[in-house]
């Protein structure tokens, strides 16, 4: 574990621990406040954040940036990163040992930012830091709290591309999100 920011993505910047090092044009790290309150879990990255190393800035993170405008979020104090640094082929889940190769840089970013609450995105996310026997669709918009930290499960930005339903259902979980955020600051 690093104690410091630069030393952490140093060492991913030169990762090979996992066959996606093969086909990654740039590592995605991590974006947003790195004090937040407030982190998001999202899967990997996409061809989007592939080519630019930002997390979240292709479709589906535009659609996420919507919501956050709508319900007056400000996306830039947050902290946003992914379970694996580098995209899957043909943006295909992460194996579980790409997941479990890249999770140890995930735990020292949740290290650092000490987030209150943080937010996992979609099915991926959520059974690789809660464990297997979650679900996304029974524990979505339900609060977990594990060691000090609130967890809030929902839908991946991209399921809302396909489904208006899981659009309501995000704004919902976003707002309980927002309002529990307050109340901890209060
Ligand atoms: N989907 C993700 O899970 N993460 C990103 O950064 C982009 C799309
Ligand atoms: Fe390393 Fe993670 Fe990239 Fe795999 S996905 S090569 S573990 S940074």
């Amino acid at each position: 574990m690093y104690d410091n920011w630069e030393e952490l993505k140093q060492s991913i910047v030169n990762c090979n621990k996992c066959k996606l090092c093969k086909n990654r044009t740039n590592i995605v790290f991590g974006t947003g406040n790195e004090q937040s309150d407030l982190m998001f879990i999202g899967e990997g990255p996409g061809a989007d954040e592939d080519k630019e190393g930002i997390p979240f800035v292709g479709r589906a993170g535009k659609l996420m940036n919507m919501a956050f405008e709508g319900l007056a979020l400000d996306r830039n104090s947050v902290y946003i990163a992914n379970i694996v640094k580098c995209r899957p082929p043909a943006n295909r889940n992460p194996e579980d040992d790409e997941a479990q190769a890249c999770l140890d840089y995930l735990r020292n970013q949740v290290l650092l930012v000490k987030p209150k609450i943080i937010v996992l995105l979609g099915s991926v996310a959520l059974k690789n830091i809660l464990g297997k026997e979650y679900g996304i669709t029974a524990s979505r918009g339900t609060w977990i709290e594990k060691k000090g930290i609130l967890y809030m499960p929902t839908w991946h930005p991209a399921a809302l591309l396909r489904d208006d339903n899981k659009k309501i259902d995000f704004w919902c979980d976003l707002k309980k999100i927002i309002e529990k955020r307050n109340e901890l600051e209060g």
